[in-house]
């Protein structure tokens, strides 16, 4: 149903953005990666999971053969700020060891995630590891994580969908919208 746009905000990017930009990302990565044997995206649980499923269809008209895996970790628990404290939900299924690594990132809001993340990669011996996120927040931009592939540079507000959750819920709103503050203010 339609339900959801009574709690959002404004439309940052829409449909048809999102598409075109994911086109945009792989053809580019496709072009870095053209002569990799393959590279081995990792999809941050839940998040990423629409923009890796979209990312790793258009990687394949692009670029190398593709491999996937996913890792969970979790910084924002039911809060709409980061904790800072990143938990291991779900590890990697396989040896990474000189694989060419993609982290798959929705957002990178504090960077707290990323940063760790990257660090936990490369000590698994990847032989390379960036990134590829759809949306980065301004907070990000200030601590140092190199995220190569950036899809929209968004405002500092609380959105949803195309993955990205409020209290586990909006993921499946096929857009990115700023939630309604009444939504989640308290009182
Ligand atoms: C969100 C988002 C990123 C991370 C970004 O995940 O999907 O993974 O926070 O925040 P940061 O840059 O401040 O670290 P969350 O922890 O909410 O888990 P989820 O993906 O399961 O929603
Ligand atoms: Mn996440
Ligand atoms: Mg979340």
């Amino acid at each position: 149903g339609n339900w959801h746009a009574a709690d959002i905000d404004r439309v940052i990017v829409s449909e048809d953005q999102i598409r075109e930009k994911i086109d945009e990302l792989a053809k580019q990565v496709g072009t870095d990666y053209g002569t990799a044997e393959s590279v081995l995206l990792v999809g941050v649980l839940k998040g990423a999971v629409m923009f890796m499923a979209d990312f790793a269809r258009a990687l394949g008209r692009y670029g190398p053969p593709v491999e996937m895996e996913f890792m969970a970790v979790s910084s924002y628990g039911q809060g709409t700020t980061s904790s800072g404290v990143v938990r291991i939900l779900k590890d990697l299924d396989s040896d990474i060891a000189g694989r060419h690594v993609i982290v798959v990132e929705d957002i990178v809001d504090s960077g707290l995630t990323l940063s760790w993340l990257m660090k936990y990669l490369q000590s698994r011996r990847a032989a390379s590891v960036e990134v590829v996120a759809l949306l980065r927040k301004p907070d990000a931009v200030k601590v140092n994580v190199p995220v190569k592939y950036v899809g929209f540079d968004i405002p500092n507000e609380f959105v949803v969908g195309y993955g990205l959750d409020y209290s586990e819920r909006y993921r499946e709103v096929p857009y990115v919208g700023v939630l309604r503050k009444g939504v989640y203010a308290q009182g």
